[in-house]
């Protein structure tokens, strides 16, 4: 929630601020960061050809430790250097790299390439994002094989795969058994280069960068790493979070039709007004792209927090007369830490998700509550406020489950207070949103106010917690509060010492139903080069600012997660909201794409960018409804509601400048519109939590691309405007203003239900639909059962013992499955084993209730719930009656709606009151 024009800089700066208020439609401000030309370690890497660089060669491989070793050196003395000019002159080219390989449990191959000990200082390493138990899962290898004259080494990687480490020039190639062609491959293009550390001689260009008046200092000279990256039969390459684009699978950005473009930059930045379309670097990082084809899937990972860019290349970027065909080359720049990075085999693209879940996380399971409607804005001004906008949803009818406060609550942005007049009872405030169900969020961000009188300032300042200026200063930089210190979480110790700000005693009128949203931790700093903080700023362990800046919101994610852990006894989920993030942040909580804007095009870009989030990890997630900056238009901020409402994480906000915008504040219409679209989320709970379980359990994301369920589909590749909910929905929004009709591809092999009407529609074709207002086109799968809960109440926690409706869409085997995941909602006994999941199998007219906890497990969860409906889609008409086994009793079966509200058409075969419990065996015959 930033904005250069909302911020109160120094003088000097205000002018300057004033002046871009007055300026701009578009407030995007390209100039204000650096693009690759600006950047010397990007300019140099992307002007290269392949194989024009001095060639690396692999000596000495051996296995040692059961993973192989081997160090890299010059293929051919390098020439004499000769022009002043030549930045790699200052090179000390004895200096060799050491190189591991090493293979982990279900198709994962490791790279690690670092200088050597006798290097001037260790180069960063991110810690504490591989999951701490890795490497109980390595492979030991047992034999390396050498074919043809000792020129390359292969080993086992996973079942019907092995890898392959070529010598001379050294390459990496993941393989098929006993195919030739690679499935993926490192440094085949030649354009591996690792810049090496050096001890300052003289002054020059090396030694400092200068941008937009700001200074950076290189005190070890240029350090960076590029290399190549080959996706085989690959058809698109998709992932590398965080940018805004319409598309889905990553556009080329480097090749013969494509236009002028940057590469994608990975450096997390709080931009303002964001463009809805660019391959510019936003708020998170996550190093990891997979590819996909009709042959397979993979992926690469690079471990890796230092500013990075990446080309996509088109065939045929190298001049080449013979393009490679099926082959994505792509090219991986960094502009420091080492090299360590993941191949990951697949073949399935779920498998590939699995394959990087397996090393950095599944993400966490989170509350019920956390996962129905959150109502936020900068700012509700007071107390009264609050209880004025609780009790309006109450009165429209419109349930809603947390209330956000934004910085405007705290005692000038000192975090962890509150206003004393506007906000005089906290506690009493909170308590009357519990009593309905409800909970509260309130915003803490990193940037810690310089006032001597403000206790966490003061405690950090005397325990040196926090980041340090190139002098060795406690570094100040200028943010909401003003000038600033930023806590240097990177530190165990100062992350521990965070965490313990959360707790009762220490976070004064916080109670039990408080929960936290964490801004602003790229870090944002408004007077910073590029909006943060300076590349040469020191961290723990000598660290620079540069080596770690893409995981500081991360490390301050997880140090706010733990406190919130902590608090609760290791009892309460916590709730997190972060704006930055790395790869592994699914592990402390929800993520959202930051400040977008009021306009038909981000609602559209919103899907791709969920969509790849959930690719890379974060499942939980979402865009703001409605736009952050700027007034939607209420056609605009209904369809956003309808949209949002399938997103993961369902949250509407809004910037302090724009009108009030409460859903029922457009009229009547619209208010019964939005009521709509809310209900259609609440209602879905149940499938909702379900799937959430598996993405804790698997990293399956809850909002999929289609090609993850239909990776055979060819059609569905490049979809980045519809998507699936779990395994079962298929939902196509609505991007444009009064759209009349929308065509709907709907994946081969099976044929679609509308949710709303029942109506059924081929599978593998494009469909022409209507487009009606009152919501936007959403399927049911045939062969599949979807759990809900129709009865509408107040909040989340209020309907924790009403009755459930099972959805059957019946294929053409007359059949279909489902799953249903139940537990307390709130703490970790389902860990024991206290929960109920459950699988709905319906074939040969007979609907059976099977329990797919695992034998063994202990724990016991109990409810009371019953199934008050049950919806059949395609059922033959015909049905009498139904007869529940065990107790031999009869429930009635009619026709009836497919919803309760709006459709009153009589569509479905219904069963009513079977009133089975969810937590018995039980089956159920139609007759
Ligand atoms: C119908 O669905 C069931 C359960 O998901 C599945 O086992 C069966 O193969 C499907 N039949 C057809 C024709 O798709």
């Amino acid at each position: 929630m930033p904005s250069p024009a909302d911020r109160s800089p120094p003088i000097l700066l205000r002018v300057a601020v004033l002046f871009l208020l007055l300026s701009t439609a578009s407030a995007w401000k390209k100039d204000e960061f650096r693009n690759c030309d600006q950047s010397p370690f990007c300019k140099r890497a992307r002007g290269r050809k392949p194989h024009s660089i001095p060639s690396l060669s692999a000596a000495d491989v051996s296995l040692s430790d059961g993973a192989v070793s081997a160090r890299l050196l010059p293929s051919q003395p390098l020439r004499q250097n000769t022009a002043g000019d030549d930045p790699e002159a200052d090179r000390d080219p004895s200096r060799i790299l050491l190189l591991r390989l090493s293979v982990y449990q279900g198709g994962v191959l490791r790279l690690q390439i670092d200088e050597d000990p006798s290097a001037p200082r260790r180069r960063f390493q991110v810690p504490d994002v591989l999951l701490p138990d890795l490497d109980d899962h390595r492979l030991w290898l047992p034999r390396l094989s050498s074919p043809a004259a000792g020129s390359s080494s292969s080993f086992y990687l996973a079942d019907g795969f092995e890898a392959v480490l070529i010598h001379d020039p050294f390459e990496i190639q993941v393989r098929r058994k006993g195919s030739a062609e690679p499935v993926l491959s490192l440094n085949s293009l030649g354009l591996f280069d690792f810049e090496q550390l050096m001890v300052k001689k003289n002054d020059g260009e090396d030694w400092e960068e200068r941008f937009r008046g700001h200074t950076d200092t290189r005190p070890h000279g240029p350090q960076s790493i590029s290399f190549d990256v080959s996706f085989h039969g690959a058809d698109f390459v998709y992932g590398i979070p965080e940018h805004a684009s319409s598309s889905l699978a990553l556009r080329p950005t480097s090749g013969p039709d494509v236009e002028h473009s940057e590469p994608y930059r990975l450096f997390n930045l709080d931009v303002f007004e964001y463009l809805a379309d660019s391959p510019f670097g936003l708020y998170g990082s996550i190093p990891f792209m997979l590819s996909h084809g009709a042959r397979s899937s993979s992926g690469f990972f690079w471990l890796n927090a230092a500013e990075m860019q990446i080309d996509v290349l088109a065939p045929g970027w190298d001049d080449s007369a013979s393009p490679a065909k099926g082959r994505i080359d792509t090219l991986w720049m960094s502009e420091a830490g080492v090299v360590d990075a993941f191949f990951f085999v697949g073949p399935d693209p779920k498998d590939v998700l699995r394959q990087y879940i397996g090393i950095t996380g599944t993400p966490a399971m989170p509350q019920e509550f956390a996962v129905a409607y959150h109502q936020c804005r900068w700012n509700y001004r007071d107390e009264e406020d609050v209880a004025a906008v609780d009790a309006a949803f109450d009165e429209h009818d419109i349930p809603y489950d947390v209330l956000w406060l934004d910085i405007e609550h705290t005692d000038g942005k000192r975090y962890f207070t509150w206003d004393r007049v506007l906000f005089p009872n906290p506690k009493e405030m909170q308590g009357k949103l519990a009593a309905k169900g409800r909970h509260m969020v309130t915003i803490v961000d990193p940037h810690i106010k310089r006032d001597d009188s403000f206790y966490i300032y003061k405690e950090a300042s005397e325990k040196g917690y926090y980041v340090k200026d190139a002098m060795g200063k406690d570094f100040d930089g200028w943010c909401w509060p003003g000038s600033s210190s930023y806590p240097d979480v990177l530190n165990p110790e100062i992350r521990e010492w965070w965490a313990e700000k959360f707790s009762f005693q220490s976070y004064v009128g916080s109670t039990p139903s408080l929960y936290i949203w964490n801004d602003m931790n790229e870090p944002s700093v408004f007077n910073g080069p590029e909006i943060t903080m300076p590349r040469d700023a020191i961290h723990y362990g000598d660290v620079e600012h540069r080596e770690v800046h893409n995981a500081y919101g991360y490390y301050f994610h997880m140090a706010t997660s733990n406190g919130l852990l902590k608090r609760g006894n290791g009892m309460d989920r916590p709730f997190v909201l972060s704006r930055a993030f790395f790869a592994g942040s699914q592990r402390y909580g929800t993520v959202w794409t930051g400040d977008n804007s009021a306009n038909w095009d981000q609602l559209r870009a919103s899907v791709p960018m969920i969509l790849t989030l959930g690719l890379t990890g974060l499942s939980f997630s979402g865009a703001d409804v409605g736009g952050f900056f700027g007034n939607p238009e209420p056609e605009l901020l209904v369809r956003w509601y309808q949209l949002g409402a399938y997103y993961p994480f369902f949250r509407a906000h809004a910037h302090q400048d724009t009108k009030r915008r409460e859903p029922w504040l457009f009229g009547e219409h619209n208010t019964a519109l939005i009521r709509e679209a809310v209900h259609v989320r609440y209602s879905l709970l149940p499938y909702y939590y379900t799937l959430f379980r598996e993405a804790s359990v698997s990293g399956i994301p809850v909002m999929r691309p289609l090609w993850l369920e239909f990776p055979a589909d060819k059609e569905t590749y490049n979809t980045g405007e519809a998507f699936m909910v779990g395994p079962s929905l298929l939902v196509q929004g609505i991007y444009e203003k009064r759209q009349k009709s929308v065509s709907v591809y709907l994946p081969m092999g099976q044929s679609w239900y509308n949710m709303r009407n029942g109506a059924a529609y081929t599978g593998g074709i494009s469909h022409k639909l209507e487009v009606s207002e009152d919501s936007i086109p959403s399927f049911q799968k045939a062969g599949t059962i979807v759990p809900r809960k129709d009865r509408f109440r107040r909040s989340s926690t209020q309907m924790v013992n009403d009755p459930y409706t099972l959805v059957i869409a019946l294929n053409g085997s007359l059949a279909a499955e489902g799953e249903l995941y139940v537990d307390d909602g709130k703490s970790y006994d389902f860990e024991q084993g206290a929960y109920i999941h459950r699988r709905f199998i319906f074939a040969d007219c007979k609907l059976t209730s099977i329990d797919v906890r695992p034998a063994k497990i202990g724990g016991k969860f109990s409810s009371d719930c019953v199934i008050e409906r049950i919806i059949l889609l395609g059922l033959p008409s015909g049905a009498k009656k139904a007869v529940i086994e065990p107790g031999n009793r009869e429930a009635d079966v009619e026709l009836g709606p497919l919803t309760l509200r709006g459709g009153s058409s009589l569509v479905a075969v219904t069963v009513r009151k079977p009133n089975v419990r969810i937590a018995d065996d039980w089956t159920l015959r139609i007759l």
